[in-house]
């Protein structure tokens, strides 16, 4: 039985790991979480110790005590336009607290860790397919910050050899909630696309827009690579399995290699739900790319990854589901 350590557990992505790697009934799980955005009911295994990671006496201390084989770094700041105008906040909560939080790892011998990367690390690439040996320019704070993360965890397992290894994911866009219905995505102020289209279609907003309708896409509107939630989730404990076997530190794209249009995903939405909310065509955004898809095979061939939910429809009516409980 290993045991884990968990940053940000109660948070979207966090929550659907904690759900997966807690029904397998094999590791002792503590979450730290400050809830400034994650909800405690979305903790459903393990215990919860609730305070923020830059108390970092706090964390060294429960570190000492608790012997982790492994930790998951979910704990961060997400949202790309609040980047731009806080860019201070961004630096301080992805790579300060993060860097004392590898930095404590490391001191108390906490082998393992797997780290919430994305897709915003590319920035805006030429053709849009991001391959993890190409290049990595991203155009904004919130892509920085994560970036330097990434080159530290590379330094840090450099330095301590078989000490320190870890795994970034690097997220593509990631959407839907638990296909059970258990949890789902409940972050404030989330600027995700399903998201937004699922709150104007339970009627909490009055309509959405779609950010450019000129790209050189198929409908004109923007390409993501759209990856259910719970398949995220998997791809973490593959990688944790991979981890606690002796694997190697590795960077991986997580998406499924395939991209929908705006267009596709509301549309989608609107066909599963049957509901024909209003959409509201608005002007380019600064700093969309109009294509960003995956390449996703390393995952694959290293982790053994293998996807369950590559189906727009599916990962449409689970968001709906779950936005529609929420009160
Ligand atoms: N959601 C996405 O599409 C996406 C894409 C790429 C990468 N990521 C990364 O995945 C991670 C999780 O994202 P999410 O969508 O679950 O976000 P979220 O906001 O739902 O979850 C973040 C969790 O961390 C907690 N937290 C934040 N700062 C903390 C701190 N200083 N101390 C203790 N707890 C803290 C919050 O309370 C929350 O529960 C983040 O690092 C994010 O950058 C997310």
């Amino acid at each position: 039985m290993a045991k884990i350590l968990i940053t940000g557990g109660a948070g979207y992505i966090g929550s659907h790991v904690l759900n997966l790697l807690g029904s397998e009934q094999s590791h002792e799980i503590i979450v730290v979480d400050n809830l400034s955005t994650g909800k405690k009911e979305s903790l459903l295994y393990g215990r919860h110790e609730e305070f923020d990671i830059c108390e970092v006496e706090k964390l060294s201390a429960l570190m000492l005590v608790e012997n982790f084989d492994a930790c998951f770094h979910f704990a961060g700041s997400i949202i790309v336009p609040e980047s731009v105008e806080k860019p201070l906040e961004y630096y301080e909560n992805n790579t300060k607290n993060t860097y004392e939080l590898i930095r404590l790892c490391v001191k108390h011998k906490i082998k393992n860790f797997i780290f919430s990367s994305t897709a915003a690390v590319y920035g805006d690439l030429e053709g849009g397919e991001c391959f993890e040996d190409g290049p990595t320019v991203p155009i904004n704070p919130y892509g920085r910050t994560k970036l330097m993360t990434e080159w530290m965890l590379e330094d840090v397992s450099r330095a301590c050899g078989d000490d320190f290894n870890f795994i970034a994911l690097r997220y593509f866009n990631v959407a839907g909630a638990n296909v059970e219905g258990k949890i789902g995505q409940s972050s404030p102020n989330s600027t995700h696309l399903l998201k937004i289209a699922c709150e104007t279609a339970c009627g909490k907003r009055d309509e959405m827009s779609v950010f450019g309708s000129d790209y050189e896409t198929r409908d004109g509107s923007c390409v993501r690579d759209y990856i259910h939630i719970d398949d995220l989730a998997a791809a973490h404990i593959d990688g944790l399995k991979y981890l606690l076997k002796g694997g190697k530190s590795e960077i991986m794209n997580c998406g499924y290699g395939h991209g929908f249009t705006v267009k596709e995903v509301i549309a989608s939405l609107k066909k599963v739900t049957s509901i024909d909310f209003k959409v509201v065509e608005g002007p380019r955004r600064a700093g969309d790319a109009a294509v960003l898809k995956s390449k996703a095979d390393k995952i694959k061939s290293i982790l053994g990854w293998t996807p369950k939910y590559d189906d727009l429809e599916l990962i449409a009516k689970t968001a709906y589901d779950w936005e529609k409980s929420l009160k």
